[in-house]
């Protein structure tokens, strides 16, 4: 399981957080995504939950995205929070009311310092939900 003190802060530093950085970070929500019934009706669970992440963002300097499908349909309601330079987050079983707690997930990443969204903190849906954090290419480019 994911912990802040598992991973090295290896990019400690050369962010610099704060309110201005919401305007780097993206939430990317898959509109496609059924609920739990697996229903093909319209509107899908996950143009629900884009909705609802507007809606949470509204007034906020943060950009929110949907796409069609993030490959992680098995997990069912799907997102992803990006900030430049510091690690991608993909995330799954949200529901179609989880949009507060992707914004403050992407509150958490614009205030971040290293480049990790941090454990503590984090709304448990985006804890329990964590699929996979992707580093920023930066990170990896002096490995061989
Ligand atoms: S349909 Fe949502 S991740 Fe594939």
């Amino acid at each position: 399981m994911e912990r802040d003190s598992s991973f090295p802060a290896e990019t400690a530093g050369v962010l610099s957080g704060g309110d201005d950085a919401l305007a780097d970070v993206t939430v990317i929500v898959c509109a496609s995504c059924r609920d739990e019934t697996g229903s093909d009706g319209h509107p899908r669970a996950g143009e629900l939950l884009a909705e609802d992440t507007r809606r949470a963002a509204s007034g906020e300097n943060i950009r929110i995205r949907s796409v069609e499908c993030l490959g992680n349909c098995k997990r069912r309601l799907s997102a992803a929070i990006l900030r430049d330079g510091c690690w991608s987050y993909v995330f799954g079983d949200l529901t179609a009311t989880s949009g507060a707690d992707l914004v403050a997930g992407a509150k958490l990443s614009a205030t971040s310092t290293d480049g990790l969204i941090p454990w503590r903190g984090r709304p448990d849906c985006l804890k329990r939900g964590l699929v996979a954090r992707i580093p920023p290419l930066d990170l990896l480019k002096d490995q061989i």
